[in-house]
């Protein structure tokens, strides 16, 4: 099969491959899926470029942990009236595994595959995994959102995208911290009822304002350490705060009695590996969502060919992409 690899860490143009690797077989409790479109996610890039690793030290890794495509091939232990499903599927390059979706084929446990609606593309399909399990898990783990009010930071990022349509569709009220007017219009095609440019808007002033001093239910955020400052003035008492990234500080010094005596819950997490049953609740979560609202936007960056790999994983680190950008092998 055709695949794109590296054998060391370091910047996509200098460690990224392409070439000709065996096909592989499905083992017990694995399909093989023939991919149409692999996912390339900033966490894809960040291990790429050995900014993170997992304790992860492979000879040879197939970058991405997203994609979707057709099912060719099951091993033992799975129903054989699962070959040709067309399916989405996550946690390719992750939790121990080096093979991930930059590749004709990829061979996974049936636990990361999910059936993709007919009337959403391969393309799409690949956008649903990490962006769109971090979103339901990041609104939903915390239970209903029916009447509730969220404030998601980042609300026209990947996963603040598909966060903000995932609340407005759960009967949220949602508003959004963006930089500019661009990511503006793209937070409230997601369902955002406000936004605020959180570069050059006091946060804390137009929650406050917003929500007629009550303050948010819960907080979305992309940015934990960036959003400290203001974040305990903002939320409610028995709030909760679920945090999926903090880029610009990862060692952030909080103000621990300012959350204990408002109850502020916070829930920081790793998507990867989160308990099975979370991760179930999450895909079939998404795609009743994608179900009852199928014409909701499911934005792509830029689509690649294989051959073209290094300038995908280049535009996710260029910060400029709005949605996932996709690689077709
Ligand atoms: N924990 C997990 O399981 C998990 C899962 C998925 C992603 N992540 C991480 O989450 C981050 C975002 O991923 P993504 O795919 O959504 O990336 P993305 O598509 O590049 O979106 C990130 C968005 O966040 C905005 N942003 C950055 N800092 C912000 C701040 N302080 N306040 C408000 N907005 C801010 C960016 O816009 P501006 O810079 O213009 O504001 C951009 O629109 C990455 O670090 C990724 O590795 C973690």
């Amino acid at each position: 099969m055709r695949a794109s690899w590296y054998e060391k860490t370091g910047p996509a143009i200098d460690v990224l491959q392409i070439g000709t690797m065996e096909t592989p077989e499905a083992c017990d409790n694995e399909v093989r899926i023939k991919i149409f479109a692999s996912g390339v996610n900033p966490a894809d890039v960040k291990l790429r470029a050995g900014q993170s690793s997992y304790g992860y030290n492979f000879d040879r890794v197939i970058p991405n942990s997203d994609g979707a495509g057709i099912i060719d091939q099951v091993g033992p232990g799975v129903s054989k009236n699962r070959i040709g499903q067309r399916v989405w599927l996550f946690n390719g390059q992750r939790l121990g595994r080096a093979f991930g979706t930059a590749a004709e084929y990829i061979c996974i446990n049936v636990n990361y595959v999910t059936e993709l609606p007919d009337h959403v593309s391969f393309d799409e399909g690949a956008t649903l995994g990490i962006p769109g399990l971090t979103a339901y898990h990041s609104v939903f783990a915390d239970g209903s959102v029916n009447g509730k009010t969220i404030l998601i930071t980042g609300g026209a990022g990947a996963v603040g995208f598909y966060a903000t349509s995932l609340a407005s569709w759960g009967g949220a009220n949602v508003l959004c911290t963006v930089s500019g007017d661009q990511k503006a219009k793209r937070a409230l095609l997601a369902g955002a009822e406000n936004v605020i440019n959180y570069k050059t808007e006091d946060v804390a002033e137009r929650v406050d304002a917003y929500t007629k001093g009550k303050g948010v239910d819960r907080l979305i955020t992309v940015d934990f350490g960036g959003d400290l400052p203001w974040m305990t003035s903002i939320m409610r008492q028995n709030s909760c705060v679920s945090a999926y990234a903090s880029d610009s500080d990862k060692m952030p010094r909080l103000d621990f009695f300012s959350f204990m005596r408002r109850n502020i819950q916070i829930r920081p997490f790793i998507l990867n590996s989160l308990p099975q049953q979370e991760l179930n609740s999450a895909c079939s979560g998404v795609n009743r969502w994608l179900v009852e609202k199928p014409n909701s936007l499911r934005p792509i960056a830029k689509k690649f060919s294989l051959e073209d790999i290094i300038e995908a994983h280049e535009l996710v680190e260029s910060s400029t992409k709005f949605g996932t950008v996709i690689v077709n092998p």
